[in-house]
């Protein structure tokens, strides 16, 4: 029987509420597909921080280096600030892990009403770069306190880490629609940008039975609200990728559905799954949040570590439970708990 142990890091606010349902609906799938699945908590937070001056533990990272994944729910927290938590916890583990790509994958789901009038077939997935680019530590600022104060910061490129993740986006394009759209600005960003487009336009005769285009950064945000169902592959740069990611979450409904999946497509480190959305501040505590982001996450866990049929299911599952509407949160319009949608879900699953 195959066995996996998974790290859980629920974190702050609703990121503790909407992973304890995972967790359960988890161990639900694992009995009924006859599979072991075992789970180590680990508190990391910002309320671990309020208390302690860390994120996580000086040792954290090797605690959950032999995991088989990551499963986190959200971090973040007012009076921490953001990036704090960002570069306390989840910059080093998406770096440590080599875990370079960041996954999201964007559909209309049957049933929901989203802010667009008419979106079609909107069924695409965001490819982020998740280690380099524009998030990096390089730069500083200069006279600082005076008139000249200034600040520079360097965005970081390199062919290797460019190439590899338009790889990944051409090869999991062939398992899809064949089609691949590379975000770039090489109009107003002069360095890097024309070195992303060169790599780009080299990788994509591996695979030619793939149809790509580039669209500049501006015309593809319009295009994504404008004509969401004529995407397929989406790749983009750290920074553009994260905020397509959002948008494109908001424009397939609520953010509280959105799922990713930060991938060492290797496999030398564990990949990490986790809900697009954050802690949440503002309904945290009321046991009103979404599941679905949490559990859609889980389902690409389950895909990622061989257990399709169950990953399947799970998905399965959701879209008829969103389909059906019986049972919906509050950012879905409906009146449920978070329980009662995890536990409609779980009803729903048919293995
Ligand atoms: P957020 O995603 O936490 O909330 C934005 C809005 O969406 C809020 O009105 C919230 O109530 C709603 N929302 C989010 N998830 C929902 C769900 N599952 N069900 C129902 N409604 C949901 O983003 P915000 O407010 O910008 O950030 C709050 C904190 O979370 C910050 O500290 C931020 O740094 C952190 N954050 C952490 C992320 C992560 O752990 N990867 C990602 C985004 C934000
Ligand atoms: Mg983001």
């Amino acid at each position: 029987m195959s066995r996996y142990r998974i790290a859980v890091i629920p974190g702050d606010g609703i990121g503790v509420e909407v992973t304890a349902p995972t967790v359960d609906l988890l161990e639900h799938l694992a009995d009924r597909a006859g599979f072991e699945i075992a789970f180590d908590h680990f508190d990391w937070s910002c309320a671990r921080y309020q208390e302690t001056g860390a994120m996580m533990p000086p040792d954290g990272l090797d605690q959950i280096r032999d995991h088989d994944a990551i499963l986190l729910g959200a971090v973040g927290w007012p009076g921490v600030p953001d990036h704090v938590s960002l570069w306390g916890l989840l910059i080093p583990i998406r770096r440590r892990f080599q875990q370079y790509v960041n996954l999201r994958p964007i559909s209309v789901m049957p049933g929901l009403p989203g802010p667009l009038r008419d979106p079609g077939e909107v069924d695409f997935v965001v490819v982020r770069e998740n280690v380099e680019g524009e998030y990096s530590e390089i730069g500083g600022r200069f006279s600082t306190g005076t008139a000249q104060e200034m600040a520079v910061q360097e965005a970081v490129f390199t062919r290797a880490g460019v190439t590899r993740i338009v790889d990944y986006a051409f090869d999991l394009a062939t398992t899809r629609r064949g089609h691949v759209t590379s975000a770039t600005k090489s109009n107003g960003i002069v360095h890097t940008m024309p070195f992303w487009d060169e790599i780009v336009r080299e990788r994509a005769e591996r695979q030619p039975s793939v149809s790509w285009r580039q669209e500049h950064i501006d015309a593809l945000a319009a295009k994504l609200v404008l004509d969401p169902s004529s995407f397929d592959v989406i790749v983009g740069s750290n920074l553009f990728g994260d905020i397509l990611s959002d948008l494109a979450a908001a424009v397939a409904g609520s953010i509280g559905i959105a799922p990713s999946a930060n991938l060492d497509p290797e496999r030398d480190f564990p990949s990490m799954f986790e809900p697009v959305h954050g802690s949440a501040p503002d309904i945290a505590g009321k046991g009103i949040a979404n599941p679905i982001g949490a559990l859609w996450s889980a389902s690409m866990m389950l895909d990622h570590l061989g257990e399709k049929r169950s990953g399947d299911a799970l998905l399965a599952a959701i879209r008829a439970t969103l389909a059906d509407g019986d049972v919906r949160t509050p950012d879905l319009g409906g009146t449920a708990t978070t329980r009662e949608l995890a536990a409609a879900v779980q009803e729903a699953i048919s293995l």
